[in-house]
C-alpha cells in the first residue's frame, strides 16, 4: 500500500494541483502539507478499517487530494468499493491522470460529477464527507456562518436560507442512500446535517468518540454510526 501511495504521489502534477487549491505559490504550499496528507491519510485509512466492513462500498464527497491515502487504504486495504465525487473537474483529472500512472485506475477513479447523482443510484453503507458543507466555493455564505467569518448585520437572509436548503437536499440524499447501519465520517462542523436527516426519520445514531485530524483545510473528522430506527 505505502509503495502505491508513494508511486501516485509521484505521478501528481504538483504545481497543477497547487494551482486548484491555492491562488499564489500553490505548488510549494501543497508540498509543504505533503508529509501530513500522508501521515493523517493513512490514521484516517486505519481508523476507517476498524469500522468498515469488508466488501462493502463508500460514497465520498467533496474528496480531494486529502482523502487519497485513506481512499486507496480502503480499496486496498479493507477490500471495500469506492465512489469518489468532487465537483472541480481540474482536481479529479489531476489525480486520475496519477492514479492511472501507478496503474490504479482500476483501484480508484475520482468522478467530476454531483454527488446527488451517485446517491441517486444505488446503495452505500458509508458516507464520507470532509469539509463539503463548509466549501465556500459551493455555499459561500454557510462557510462564513461556519466559520465566524460574517456578522449577523452583513447576513443576506434570503440567499442563506436557500444555501441552506440546497445544502439540506445534499444531506437528505446522501442520508437516504446509506444503509443502516451505515457510518458517516464528516468534520464536527458538518455533522448537524446528518443529524437533522437521522431525527426526521426517527434513525437512532452512536457518535464515536474518535476524532482524526486532517491535512488540507484542518477540520477534525469522526464516525457516526447511524441505526435502525
Ligand atoms: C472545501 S472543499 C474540501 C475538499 C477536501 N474534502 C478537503 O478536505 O481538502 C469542498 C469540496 O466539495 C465539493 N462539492 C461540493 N458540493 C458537491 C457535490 N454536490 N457533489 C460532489 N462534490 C461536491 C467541491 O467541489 C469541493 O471539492
Amino acid at each position: 500500500m505505502k509503495q502505491v501511495l508513494d508511486e501516485v504521489l509521484a505521478a501528481i502534477d504538483w504545481r497543477a494541483l497547487g494551482d486548484v487549491y491555492f491562488h499564489e505559490a500553490g505548488e510549494a504550499e501543497l508540498r509543504e502539507r505533503q508529509p501530513r496528507i500522508v501521515e493523517l491519510g493513512a490514521e484516517l485509512g486505519s481508523a476507517l478499517g476498524r469500522r468498515l466492513p469488508r466488501g462493502g462500498r463508500s460514497l465520498w464527497v467533496g474528496a480531494g487530494i486529502g482523502e487519497l491515502p485513506a481512499l486507496l487504504a480502503e480499496v486496498l486495504e479493507h477490500g471495500r468499493e469506492v465512489v469518489a465525487t468532487n465537483l472541480r473537474g481540474a482536481e479529479c483529472d489531476i489525480l486520475n491522470r496519477a492514479l492511472a500512472a501507478a496503474g490504479q485506475s482500476s483501484s480508484l477513479v475520482y468522478r467530476a460529477v454531483d454527488a446527488r447523482e451517485v446517491a441517486a443510484a444505488g446503495a452505500f453503507d458509508h458516507v464520507g464527507c470532509v469539509s463539503l458543507f463548509t466549501d465556500p466555493e459551493t455555499w459561500p455564505l454557510l462557510s462564513d456562518v461556519a466559520y465566524g467569518r460574517i456578522a449577523p448585520v452583513q447576513l443576506d437572509v434570503e440567499r442563506f436560507a436557500a444555501e441552506r436548503e440546497d445544502a439540506r437536499g445534499l444531506a437528505r440524499a446522501l442520508f437516504d442512500a446509506l444503509a443502516r447501519p451505515g457510518w458517516i465520517t464528516t468534520s464536527a462542523e458538518e455533522a448537524p446535517w446528518f443529524l437533522e436527516q437521522a431525527t426526521l426519520v426517527g434513525a437512532s445514531y452512536d457518535a464515536d468518540d474518535e476524532l482524526v485530524e486532517t491535512a488540507i483545510v484542518g477540520d477534525p473528522v469522526g464516525f457516526l454510526q447511524i441505526l435502525e430506527a
